[in-house]
């Protein structure tokens, strides 16, 4: 039997933003514990590495026991086979998210057949808000805040 209180949250967060800590919150008023699960992929052009990414996580994370970061290399699956749990979080917020999400749990479905995900609709405060857009306003020093 699978973890069932436990729920993953993986993605490149370049960088992790308001808009992922509000779908963390969300999953934790759902689930007992969240571990935020970072991609490590050098073909992947991160602007910040794996260190940068998790401790900048971890400032909003740090204080709550229920949420481990760490991050993972390969096949999201294989990493989800390792930790015993079948199910994904990820968040939606707007149409154009879907085709993305729906193509990744379908492959992820035939890669892995307990694969199961769930999507989170973000506060309205955040529905604009994505990493590119953030590093975007940061490089033109606009406020970010
Ligand atoms: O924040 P992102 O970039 O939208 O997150 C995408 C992520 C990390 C969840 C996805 O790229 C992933 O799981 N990569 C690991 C490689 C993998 O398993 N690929 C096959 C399924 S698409």
């Amino acid at each position: 039997m699978k973890n069932k209180n436990v729920i993953i949250y993986p993605g490149s967060f370049d960088p992790f933003t308001k808009g992922h800590y509000d779908l963390v919150k969300r999953g934790l008023d759902i689930f007992d514990h969240i571990f935020i699960a970072v991609l490590e992929n050098p073909r992947k052009n991160c602007l910040f590495s794996v260190d940068e990414r998790i401790e900048l996580i971890k400032s909003y994370t740090e204080d709550d026991e229920r949420v481990v970061v760490e991050s993972f290399k390969g096949l999201l699956v294989d990493y989800l086979k390792r930790k015993d749990v079948n199910l994904v979080m990820r968040g939606m917020r707007m149409l154009s998210d879907f085709e993305y999400e729906f193509q990744m749990s379908l492959t992820n479905r035939k890669l892995y057949n307990d694969f199961e995900a769930i999507y989170l609709v973000p506060s309205p405060d955040c529905l604009f808000v994505s990493s590119s857009v953030v590093k975007e306003i940061a490089k033109n020093k606009g406020d970010i805040s």
